[in-house]
This record gives C-alpha cells, structure tokens and sequence, in this order.
C-alpha cells in the first residue's frame, strides 16, 4: 500500500491513486462507526465483506443499465473505480419507517410508506449530514435541477434493484443511502453511483424473523455485526473465502 499515493481517507474507506489517470484504488476498512463517528469499533472481516457485496450490487447495476463507478474488484480488500467528482450529498430511499424518519416523524419503525421516498442531507460532518429540501440543492449549486430529477430518477432504479434483489433472500430493503459522482466524458457530465452500497449504508431485515442484518446491529449494540453481513453475503452467494 506504501507505494501508491493516498488521496482520502474516511471512516470506513481509503481511496488511492489508481493504476490509470481517471482511476482510484477503493480500500475497505474493517473500521465501523456510528452516530457521526461518536461511537467507533473495529470489526474484523468488515471490510472485506463490504467490497465483495458492493461489487455484487454495483455490477447488477451495470447490468441493467444503472451506471457506477466500480471497474473491478482487485483483492480481498481493494477496487479499481473511476474518478469522480463527488456530488455533497446523501441521497436516501426509504420503503418502510426507520432511523432518523420515524424519529423525527414519530413513526412506528418498520411502517410501510405510502410510497418510496426520496430525501438528501448535505455531506458534512461537523454538521452531521443535514437533511436538505432540494430547494437548497438548487440554490447553493450543489447539483442542477436536470441532475437532481436524474438523480432521483437514479435512486428509484437502484431502490428497485435493491429490494428485488434483498427480496429474493429472504431480506425487506427498509432504506438506504447511495452517493452519487459526476464523470467527464467528452467534456458532458455524467452521473454515476459512486461510493459503496453495503450493509454498512442500507437497513435489511429478515422477512421472516424481523432480525436486523445492517449497520443497526452495531449502532444499537444488537450482537456481532460480521455475523450479521455474513449471512447477507452467504444468502446473495458471494461470502468471501476467508474472512
Ligand atoms: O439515519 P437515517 O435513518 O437517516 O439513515 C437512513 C439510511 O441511510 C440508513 O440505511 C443508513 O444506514 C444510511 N446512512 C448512511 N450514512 C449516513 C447516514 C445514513 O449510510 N451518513
């Protein structure tokens, strides 16, 4: 690792400069944090697991035509991805109550919504990622109002995806969060889903049991967290070897 360059380094992730011009190299931390990295651990086989399962949700976005930044999977722990121009938000999809929603609505957690919702914070933590109207978005210049319908247009697919997907295990998707890059091609600016989609960044419970499989089990002391994303990645086929 000493002998590339380090771009970034955030909670759970570690971009360096890529192979190629355009390309960083993704590591995934076992590093968990919550609660805006109040509450922090090291989870052993973490990182590996969520680099096997975000190359499995970006490349079933690629196939049915939803773009990303992921190129390929280079080890255990590392992927190739495309540079891109991050857009400063959280772009999150509920289906069902929970979280930071049904707090501050009151809501039952696991409340099915009347339909799916689209919401944004703004990316900063020393603000704590602030809930956004897209009003702001538009006015500060974040992202223009084309992008912003791509954008949720982008959101709702990959909510599709990702329900149909958790579904067929036998998993509720009860929301996420995705982050959403630009990329230049031919000097036009594209969007792509950039970042992870992870156990980490998505609610998954258990159809049958209610049991929570994400970031939760952490967040709310509930048991193991690896052995919560184990049992996503064996239900979706792609446990890795050797965590
Ligand atoms: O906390 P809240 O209910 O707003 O989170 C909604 C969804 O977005 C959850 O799946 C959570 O894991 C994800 N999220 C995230 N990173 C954040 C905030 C929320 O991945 N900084």
């Amino acid at each position: 690792m000493a002998r590339r360059k380090l771009v970034y380094e955030g909670k759970a992730k570690i971009l360096y400069e890529g192979p190629e011009p355009g390309t960083y190299v993704q590591y995934f931390k076992d590093d968990a944090t919550a609660f805006n990295a109040e509450k922090k651990a090291v989870i052993e086989g973490k990182g590996v697991l969520n680099n096997r399962l975000s190359e499995y949700f970006m490349n079933g976005l690629t196939q049915i035509g939803v773009p990303t930044h992921f190129i390929k999977r280079l080890n255990m722990r590392e992927q190739l991805i495309r540079q891109v121009e991050i857009i400063p938000l959280e772009v999150i999809v509920r289906n069902f109550a929970a979280g930071s929603m049904a707090k501050r609505l009151g809501l039952a957690e696991g409340m099915a919504l009347p339909r799916p919702i689209v919401e944004f914070s703004y990316k900063d933590d020393a603000l704590g990622d602030p809930l956004v109207p897209e009003e702001y978005i538009a006015a500060f210049g974040w992202a223009t109002q084309q992008e912003m319908d791509d954008i949720v247009s982008m959101a709702l697919r990959v909510n599709d995806f990702m329900s149909g997907v958790m579904y067929g295990v036998g998993i509720k998707l009860i929301d996420f969060k995705i982050e959403i890059g630009r990329v230049w091609d031919n000097e036009f600016p594209r969007l792509v889903v950039a970042d992870e989609i992870s156990p980490d960044s998505c609610r998954l419970w258990d159809i049958e049991t209610g049991k929570k499989l994400d970031k939760d089990v952490f967040r709310q002391d509930l048991g193991d967290l690896a052995d919560a994303y184990t049992e996503v990645a064996k239900r979706l086929g792609v446990l890795p070897t050797n965590v």
